[in-house]
């Protein structure tokens, strides 16, 4: 069992070589220890089904006498994610309609156009960032709209956001903020409903027993947060990977057909979201001689559980044309990833439009100087500066 400090695990260095990191830890051991936020953290894809798949892990902190669970402040954590059958199912049965795939696929034209816009805008430049400029406000504009955010609105929600998730000094502040703004929200919705997701969370709130108010304001607050801060990451490091193999990028390019096996292959080589979200043990649990005492905290490293070489055949080579891959970059078990069919219309969209468009697409600076950034559960770029 090796300790991982969190300063290291959080440095440039790291970072930039997290698969490398993690798949030299599992040849270390399967258990490990991350140090400064109390955590085990396994390393192998069989270990992480079990983490994401045994109802003795369960989320809801609450239910454990002593423990504080400070990483979500209390007005905004009683959603999905932090929550156990059979809270979690009634939550998830609530959304779960409009996640669907053949929802999704709906919104597919206007997806396209707003990969379209933003393409406009970055072709009237000769070199651009494209987290701030493609990566980051693709997914918010869609997960806006679903929810029926005025356009004016967002620009605050990557502060707060990036406050909160990477548990900065404001943290407290920025949740604040961001607890009256979904408040302000839910009753402008109220006042004059649209045709949007919150509007009719709004009304299943109040005409029955569904769902309560704070359950109501944290759900708006995941759909946020998960439906931008994730795929950021798929889209920049994502497109990082496929500039650095251009035959693989050349193929895609001229195989669009390729797209969505294309996008679960940079899906387990990325992992956006390298380390799953923290499980609690409910009792004393036995992994590999260590015994997980009840109240501790555990995650799955989905990184290294994707780089597994038990479970795929050369997988630190990217492969567009890799043959079922059963990835766990959406997690597993009932806390699957809700966004999952969004995030891939997202990635099919993003990609296969930024290829076509852009054809002598390169990046503007050496692998060396890119910025990673710094959030200890996601994975991706900064910044990631190309011409094109
Ligand atoms: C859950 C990954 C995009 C909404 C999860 C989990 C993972 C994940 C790994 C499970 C966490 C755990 O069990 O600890 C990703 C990745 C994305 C992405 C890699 C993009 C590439 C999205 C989008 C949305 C979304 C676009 C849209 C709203 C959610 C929600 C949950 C979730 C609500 C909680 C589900 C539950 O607890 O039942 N995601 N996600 N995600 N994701 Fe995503």
């Amino acid at each position: 069992m090796t300790h991982i400090n969190l300063q290291d695990y959080l440095s440039q260095e790291t970072r930039s070589n997290l698969r490398v990191f993690y798949t030299q830890l599992r040849t270390e051991g399967p258990l490990h220890y991350l140090d400064e936020v109390n955590t085990w953290v396994t390393t192998s894809y069989e270990d992480a089904l079990f983490v994401l798949r045994d109802p003795r892990f369960i989320k809801d902190s609450r239910k454990l006498p002593g423990v504080v669970d400070e990483a979500v402040p209390e007005g905004l954590s009683r959603h999905l994610l932090s929550s156990d059958p059979p809270d979690h199912t009634r939550l998830r049965r609530l959304v779960s309609k409009a996640f669907t795939p053949r929802m999704i696929e709906h919104l597919r034209p206007r997806v396209q156009q707003i990969t379209d816009d933003l393409l406009d805008e970055i072709e009237k430049q000769g070199q651009v960032d494209l987290i701030p400029t493609f990566a980051y406000p693709l997914p918010i504009t869609v997960i806006s709209e679903m929810l029926g955010i005025p356009e004016a609105d967002r620009a605050s929600f990557r502060a707060w956001t990036q406050a909160i998730v990477n548990i900065e000094a404001d943290n407290m502040a920025a949740s604040e903020a961001f607890f009256h703004y979904i408040q302000d929200l839910l009753a402008e919705k109220r006042a004059h409903p649209g045709d949007d997701l919150t509007s009719e969370l709004a009304h299943v709130q109040e005409n029955g027993d569904q769902l309560s108010e704070s359950e109501l304001v944290a759900m708006i607050f995941l759909l946020i947060v998960a439906g931008h801060e994730t795929t950021v990451n798929l889209l920049g490091h994502g497109t990082l990977a496929l500039l650095q193999h251009p035959k693989q990028l050349r193929l895609l390019r001229d195989e669009p057909s390729l797209l969505p096996n294309a996008v679960e292959e940079l899906l387990r080589y990325t992992s956006p979201v390298s380390l799953s979200d923290e499980r609690w043990a409910n009792e004393d649990i036995e992994l590999h001689g260590q015994v997980i005492h009840k109240g501790e905290q555990v995650v799955a490293a989905l990184i290294a559980a994707n780089a597994d070489e038990q479970h795929f055949s050369d997988p630190t080579r990217l492969d567009i044309t890799r043959q079922d891959i059963q990835h766990l970059a959406f997690g597993k078990g009932i806390h699957f990833c809700l966004g999952a069919p969004l995030a891939r219309l997202e990635g099919q969209i993003a990609f296969g439009t930024l290829l076509r468009r852009l054809p002598d697409l390169r990046l503007a600076c050496e692998p060396g100087e890119l910025k990673w950034s710094k959030n200890p559960m996601l994975y991706g770029l900064a910044s990631l500066p190309v011409t094109f």
